[in-house]
C-alpha cells in the first residue's frame, strides 16, 4: 500500500504499478488531469509532485510514497480565481485541453519565481504542447496571473455588453482553465464497459479467418464483435461511402488502422490482453503507397470503383496561350507532406442504449448529425433512434470529421446493451484518423514584364490514401484558390486524388489550399525576380480589388482587403533584410453550389434566451459567437443568454464545423431566428413591459432562423460564377535573423467584421504555431504504409519555438456582407500563408529555392 497526499489529503493506493495519472484519473476523478499522450510528450497531465511540474502519465504510484501531489482542483480559491480570470481576459483558452496543465506547469513556476520575465513563462511551459492558442496569450495570461499573485490586488469584475467587436469573455474559458468542463474521456456512466478495436497488421492484405474462440474465454471478455454483427451498413463514410466499419473475412484490408475485430471488456486493462488472443489468418499483399504507383496502369482496385477518388478541372481562359505569350515564365514541382492534426484530446465516444430502442451516443466529434446519420446506416435504425450529445472537444482542425470511435462505441453498446466507452490511444490516433494531403504539384506560372500576372497552369496529384473521408472537396479547394487572391483570368488546373493505402486523408485546416497556396506563392517570387521586382511589389500589382474578377471567375465583393493586407505589413516587409511574404484568401462556406445551412432556434426559457444550435466548437468559441450575434440583435445582457451544446434531441442541424463556415452560417442563423424574437420582445415592451416581462410573456415561444445562401457549381457556365458567399483576406511577413531563426511573424488579416478581438487573434497565433510547424518542423513519416511517427517525434512547435508575432486587423470600409452583420470566419485562413511566407525568408537568407516540406537545412531541421 503507497501512501501519499494528493491536494491536502493523505490517500492510500494499493496497485503499485499503476500510472500516477491513472490513479488521479481514475480513482480520485480529478478531471483537470488529462491525458493527451500517455507517453510523457505533451504535459496535458501535469502536475505538481513535491512542488515541481511533474507528468503524471510517468511515474508509478510505487515511486510516490510520501510524496505530495497538487492538481488543478487543489489550488486555493484565490489562485483558482486568478488563473480563470486572467486565461479569459487574456483570450488564452480554445479547446482548452492544454489549459490546466498549463496552470500546473504557472504555479511552478511562479511559486518559485513571483516575477518572473516573458523568457522565464516561455521556458516554464515549454513541456506542455498546446496545438490551438500558439501560446502569446497563455504566456500573457500567466505574466498577468504573476502580478495579481504578487500585489495581491482583488480581481475586477468586468461588464459586458456581449456586442460585436468586445473582448467578451469565452463562456467556456472558465471551466476549461479548472478542468472542471467534461471532455467524453471525463465522463463515467454506471455499469460502463470498454472497447477497442484490432487494426490489420499489414497496410493490404486478405483477411482469410478471424479466430476469436480464445479471447471469449479471457474472464474480463464480454464480447468480440466482427463485421458478422454489423446490423445495417457496414459501409461508412460522410460523402463517398466507402469505409468499412470492420474488415470481413474474404475482405481486403487497405490500411493499418482498419478494424478487424471489437473486444468488449469489463476493465480497460483486460483490452489489450483480450486483443492479443484474437487469431487472425491474413494473406499479405503488395501496399501502394503513392498516387503514382496507384494510377499506374493494372494497379489493383483499392476499391471496386477504381484507384481515382476525384478528377477536379478549372479552366479559365486559355493558360497555355498567354504563357506562351508571356515574358517570364517559372515551372516548378512541389512535394507537399501529409500532417497530422495532433489536436491535444485524442478521441472518446461513449455509447449506452436508450430507452427501448433507441441509442445515446457521447462524442467529441465535429458534427452530432454526421455522427447520427452513421451510426443509424451501420445500426439499421432510423436516425431519429439516434440520440447524439456532444462533450467539450479538444481540438478538431478537421481531423474529428470522420467516424473515429463513434460509430464502434456505438455499434458494440447496441450489442452488449451496456454504456461502453472507448477511447483511442494517442497511437491509434496518430494511426487512424485521416490527415492532412500529401500533395506533388507542377505549377507553372507566368507574367508580363511589368509582374504582372497572365497565367496559372498546375497539376496536382493527392494521395487520399485508404478512404475518401473529403479527399474531393479537399482537391476542388487546392484546385479553386491555387490562382491566389490575384487578378488574373487565364487559368489551367488539374487535380486527381487517388487512393493508396496509406492512412486516409481528409480535412485539416487549410483544406488543400495550403498546398496549393505554397506552390503559387513560391512561384511568385521567383516571377519577381525575373521581372526585377521585390516579392511584396509583384503581390501588390496583382492582388484582388474589389470589383475585379479572381482567376476562378467570382467578382471580388466590396469587402475584399487583399491590398489593405498588403499595406499592413510593408513596413515589416522593409524592416530587415531576410523577410518572406505571402498573400492568399480563404473561403467561408462549401460553396460551388453545395447544398450548406446554418440553422438556430433561440427560445425563451426560465426568463432566459438560449440559443440552440449544433454547430460544434472546437476550440474557436462557437457559443461566445453566437452569445455575441444575439447580444447585438437583441441589446440584452451576455448573462441573459444561454447557448446549449450541440444535442440531437434539442440543437437543429447546422451542418459540420468545416470550411470556416460555422460564424457566417451559423452566426447568420443566430441573427434571423434572435430578429423574431427581438421583434415580439419590441412588441411587449412598446406596451411598457421590462425587458424581464417580456421574456416571461414569451417564455417557451422558440424562434427559428435558418441561412441557406445559393452558390454556383464548378463548372457554371455563369460568366462570373459565385462560387463562395465570403472570402477572407491575409498577408504575412517572415523575418529571419543572420542564423536563419525565425524571429518574427506579421500578420494582417481581413476577417470582415470582428466579434471577439482576442478570439480572432489566438485563432491567428494559433495557425501561424501551426503553420510554422507546416513549413519547418512537423513530419510524419510513412514506411511502405506504416505510420513512424510518435506524438514526440511529430515536430509540433513549443512554447520557445514561437517568434514574437503582431497581428494587424484590417478592414475595407464598405456596405458589410449581407450575412453574419459581415463576419468572414478566420479557422483556416490563419494557417495558410505561413510556410510560403518562411520560405520567401530562407530563399532570400540561403538563395537556396526549396520546393518540399518540412524544409530542410534551416535552423530548425538538418538535412536528412
Ligand atoms: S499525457 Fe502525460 S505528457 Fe501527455
Ligand atoms: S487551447 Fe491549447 S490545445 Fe487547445
Amino acid at each position: 500500500m503507497i501512501t501519499f497526499t494528493v491536494n491536502g489529503s493523505q490517500v492510500e493506493c494499493s496497485s503499485e504499478n499503476k500510472k500516477l495519472i491513472a490513479y488521479l484519473r481514475d480513482d480520485l476523478r480529478l478531471t483537470s488531469v488529462k491525458e493527451g499522450c500517455g507517453d510523457g510528450a505533451c504535459g496535458t497531465c501535469m502536475v505538481l509532485v513535491d512542488g515541481k511540474p511533474t507528468r503524471a502519465c510517468i511515474p508509478a504510484v510505487s515511486k510516490l510514497a510520501g510524496k505530495n501531489i497538487v492538481t488543478v482542483e487543489g489550488l486555493s480559491g484565490r489562485e483558482k480565481e486568478v488563473y480563470s480570470y486572467c486565461f479569459a481576459s487574456a483570450g488564452a483558452v480554445q479547446c482548452g485541453f492544454c489549459i490546466p496543465g498549463m496552470v500546473i506547469s504557472a504555479k511552478g513556476l511562479l511559486d518559485s519565481n513571483p516575477e518572473p520575465s516573458p523568457g522565464d513563462v516561455k521556458k516554464a511551459i515549454r513541456g506542455n504542447i498546446c496545438r490551438c492558442t500558439g501560446y502569446v496569450k497563455i504566456e500573457e495570461a500567466i505574466l498577468m496571473a504573476a502580478k495579481f499573485l504578487r500585489d495581491g490586488a482583488p480581481m475586477p469584475k468586468p461588464e459586458f455588453t456581449g456586442r460585436l467587436g468586445e473582448d467578451f469573455f469565452r463562456v467556456d474559458a472558465g471551466e476549461k482553465t479548472l478542468g472542471t468542463g467534461l471532455y467524453a474521456d471525463d465522463m463515467v456512466v454506471d455499469g460502463m464497459v470498454y472497447a477497442k478495436a484490432l487494426r490489420s497488421k499489414y497496410p493490404r492484405a486478405r483477411i482469410l479467418g478471424i479466430d476469436f474462440s480464445e479471447a471469449e474465454k479471457h474472464p474480463e471478455c464480454i464480447k468480440v464483435i466482427t463485421a458478422a454483427n454489423v446490423p445495417g451498413n457496414i459501409k461508412c463514410g460522410h460523402l463517398v461511402k466507402d469505409w468499412d466499419a470492420l474488415i470481413a473475412v474474404g475482405g481486403i484490408t487497405r490500411y493499418v488502422g482498419d478494424a478487424v475485430a471489437i473486444a468488449v471488456t469489463g476493465t480497460k486493462q483486460a483490452l489489450d490482453e483480450v486483443l492479443a488472443l484474437i487469431q487472425v489468418d491474413y494473406e499479405e499483399l503488395v501496399p501502394l503507397t503513392s498516387p503514382r504507383e496507384s494510377l499506374a496502369e493494372g494497379a489493383p482496385k483499392i476499391h471496386d470503383g477504381g484507384n481515382l477518388l476525384s478528377l477536379q478541372t478549372l479552366k479559365r481562359g486559355n493558360a497555355d496561350e498567354a504563357i506562351a505569350g508571356s515574358k517570364h515564365v517559372v515551372t516548378k514541382h512541389y512535394s507537399l507532406p501529409v500532417t497530422e492534426h495532433a489536436f491535444m484530446e485524442p478521441e472518446c465516444a461513449i455509447a449506452m442504449p436508450e430507452g427501448e430502442d433507441g441509442l445515446l451516443l457521447y462524442t467529441g466529434g465535429q458534427s452530432i448529425y454526421d455522427e447520427q446519420r452513421e451510426i443509424s446506416g451501420l445500426l439499421g435504425l432510423h436516425p431519429e433512434k439516434v440520440h447524439v450529445r456532444s462533450m467539450l472537444v479538444g481540438g478538431g482542425f478537421g481531423g474529428k470529421e470522420d467516424m473515429s470511435v463513434q460509430h464502434h462505441a456505438a455499434l458494440a453498446a447496441w450489442i452488449v446493451k451496456k454504456p461502453v466507452k472507448i477511447k483511442f490511444s494517442r497511437q491509434e490516433s496518430i494511426m487512424i484518423h485521416p490527415k492532412r494531403h500529401a500533395m506533388e504539384i507542377d505549377f507553372t506560372t507566368a507574367c508580363d514584364e511589368n509582374g504582372k500576372i497572365t497565367a496559372v497552369k498546375a497539376e496536382i496529384i493527392s494521395d487520399t490514401g485508404a478512404y475518401a473521408s473529403l479527399g474531393g472537396p479537399v482537391l476542388q479547394r487546392a484546385c479553386t484558390h491555387a490562382g491566389g487572391p490575384y487578378n488574373f483570368q487565364h487559368v489551367d488546373i488539374v487535380g486527381r486524388a487517388a487512393y493508396t493505402n496509406n492512412p486516409p486523408a481528409g480535412a485539416f485546416r487549410g483544406f488543400g489550399v495550403t498546398q496549393s497556396a505554397f506552390a503559387m506563392e513560391s512561384n511568385l517570387n521567383l516571377l519577381a525576380e525575373m521581372a526585377g521586382i521585390s516579392p511584396w511589389e509583384i503581390r501588390y500589382r496583382n492582388a484582388i480589388r474589389p470589383g475585379q474578377v479572381l482567376p476562378n471567375g467570382q467578382i471580388a465583393d466590396d469587402s475584399t482587403a487583399a491590398e489593405e493586407c498588403l499595406l499592413a505589413v510593408k513596413e515589416a516587409y522593409d524592416r530587415s533584410p531576410y523577410t518572406g511574404i505571402s498573400c492568399f484568401f480563404k473561403n467561408a462556406g462549401l460553396g460551388v453550389g453545395v447544398p450548406d445551412t446554418g440553422r438556430c432556434i433561440v427560445s425563451v426559457e426560465n426568463g432566459k434566451v438560449h440559443i440552440r444550435t449544433s454547430a460544434a466548437c472546437i476550440g474557436q468559441g462557437m457559443a461566445t459567437v453566437t452569445i455575441q450575434m444575439a447580444c447585438e440583435t437583441l441589446e440584452v445582457p451576455p448573462d441573459m443568454v444561454v447557448a446549449e451544446p450541440p444535442d440531437t434531441a434539442r440543437t437543429p442541424n447546422s451542418g459540420t464545423t468545416t470550411a470556416s463556415r460555422q460564424t457566417v452560417f451559423t452566426g447568420e442563423a443566430t441573427v434571423i431566428a434572435a430578429k423574431k424574437l427581438r421583434a415580439e420582445l419590441d412588441n411587449q415592451t412598446a406596451s411598457g413591459q421590462t425587458l424581464e416581462e417580456a421574456l416571461a410573456a414569451l417564455e417557451g415561444q422558440e424562434f427559428y432562423g435558418e441561412f441557406k445562401p445559393e452558390t454556383d457549381p464548378m463548372g457554371s457556365d455563369k460568366p462570373f460564377p459565385v462560387s463562395h458567399v465570403a472570402y477572407g483576406y491575409a498577408a504575412q511577413v517572415a523575418e529571419l535573423d543572420d542564423a536563419g531563426r525565425l524571429v518574427r511573424l506579421t500578420a494582417a488579416y481581413d476577417v470582415g467584421t470582428l466579434v471577439n478581438p482576442k478570439s480572432a487573434e489566438s485563432q491567428i497565433e494559433g495557425g501561424i504555431a501551426m503553420g510554422i510547424g507546416y513549413g519547418l518542423t512537423e513530419d510524419y513519416p510513412l514506411e511502405g504504409g506504416y505510420p513512424k511517427a510518435k506524438y514526440g517525434t511529430l515536430g509540433l512547435l513549443r512554447s520557445t519555438d514561437m517568434p514574437e508575432t503582431e497581428i494587424i486587423i484590417v478592414k475595407r470600409e464598405h456596405d458589410p456582407l449581407p450575412a453574419a452583420y459581415g463576419s468572414k470566419g478566420v479557422g483556416e485562413l490563419a494557417t495558410i500563408p505561413t510556410a510560403p511566407a518562411i520560405h520567401g525568408a530562407y530563399y532570400k537568407l540561403d538563395s537556396v529555392f526549396r520546393t518540399k516540406l518540412p524544409m530542410e537545412n534551416t535552423y530548425y531541421r538538418k538535412k536528412k
